[in-house]
Formats: C-alpha cells, structure tokens, sequence
C-alpha cells in the first residue's frame, strides 16, 4: 500500500478532529502532501470506521491511484491550493463559530492578536457549491499569505508545513470567530488592533512558536 504511514495519519486526525468537536459528521476533510502525490480523506465515510486502505491518493491531476473509496469531494480545493502555496498539509471543517462570522464579515477583524498566528488579516472566500473548481478558486485566493481563511456559507481551512501543524490552527481559528462573534452579539463597537500592534503581535508570536518547537 503506497503511503500506509501518512494514510494512517489522516484517519487519526479525523478522529481527533471528531473527538474535539471540531466537525460534525463528516463534513471536513484532510490531506497530505507527498512529493507529487496527495493523500486524502475518503468522501462521506464515517471516521470511526475509517481504515488507512480507505484513504485516498491522488495525483496533482486528481487522478485516483488508490484507496477504496473516491477522494473527498473538496479534492479540487486541496489540490488547487498546493499548486498555489508550499503548504504540505490542509484541513478544512465546518465548526459552528467560524462558519456563523463566514456569513456576516469578509474578513475577520482584528481584534484578538491571534491572527498574526495565520499572517494577518483572515479572509472569507466568496460563496461557490462545494467541490467545485469555483470555490477551490476563491478559497486559494482567500489563501495569499495566510495559513487560514473562512469559505462562506461553508466552513473553515487551515494550512501548514505538514499535518500537525495544519490541524493546530484549527482551534484557534474557531477561537478567534468564537471571541469576534461574541462581542458583535453586545452591539457595542469591538476594538480592532492596529497595524503597529499587529506587527509586534507578529514578532512575538514568531518567537513564540520556536520557543515550543525548541521544547518539543
Ligand atoms: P467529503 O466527505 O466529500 O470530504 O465532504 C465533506 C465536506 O466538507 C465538503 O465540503
């Protein structure tokens, strides 16, 4: 079996993306970069039956070269967004707070610092049915110079070196939705950062990371 080792990592990490609520059913999907090969989640199999044969691999084409079941139906979108970045690893869900602010903003406001986390300024994709090459358009688009964005009236995606790392930024994506749309709900105006503070926020954040790297 081609990539048994990254196949089995995709069907753990949508266990764990099921067990910390971060989908409902199988609405989401994952993937791994491998050189000129894409492993994929299967389209609508359950996730606690999900074995690693069952995963998908795919070419940049999108030409299926194993698995038992067809590749999500996002496959268009993951593949459209590794020609566009160097990321090596995506995951993408349909978490309550960041799909509600996906339908009342274009982009997320920056008003908690956690943004400098996804290089800047998130932004909401425009609106395509899903599995076309329309929305993997719009959603790589969203994409330029970030490691996430929000798909309207759909969902979340995050990217990353690989993995872990892309499955990371979920939560704290869905935190940050979770912090804005909670001080839109009290009418009140909601601060915004600057562009300077931003800036340090950058900085920090940098050193942030590598310190955790250095630990890990
Ligand atoms: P798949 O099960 O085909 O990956 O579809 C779920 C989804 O999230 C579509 O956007």
């Amino acid at each position: 079996m081609l990539y048994e080792a990254e196949r089995q990592q995709i069907v753990d990490t949508c266990l764990e993306m099921a067990a910390k609520g971060l989908v409902v059913g199988t609405a989401g999907n994952v993937s791994i970069r491998v050189g000129e090969h894409v492993v994929m989640s299967p389209s609508a199999v359950p996730y606690e039956t999900m074995t690693a044969a069952d995963v998908a691999v795919v070419d940049m084409d999108g030409k299926q070269l194993e698995g038992n079941y067809k590749p999500s139906s996002e496959c268009p979108l993951h593949l459209s967004v590794y020609k566009a970045t160097d990321a090596g690893a995506i995951t993408h869900n349909h978490a309550p707070a960041s799909t509600a602010l996906g339908l009342v903003v274009d982009e997320i406001p920056i008003s908690h610092y956690y943004s400098a986390m996804f290089g800047g300024a998130i932004r909401v994709a425009p609106y395509a049915t899903f599995g076309t090459d329309e929305l993997a358009s719009n959603v790589t688009n969203a994409l330029n110079g970030r490691l996430g964005a929000l798909m309207a009236n759909h969902g979340a995606i995050t990217i990353g070196k690989d993995l872990p790392a892309a499955l990371d930024k979920l939560p704290y994506l869905e935190y940050i939705c979770e912090i804005e749309l909670r001080a839109l709900w009290t009418g009140r105006a909601v601060k915004v950062l600057t562009d300077e503070q931003m800036a340090e926020a950058s900085e920090g954040i940098k050193g942030y990371t590598a310190h955790a790297a250095n630990e890990g």
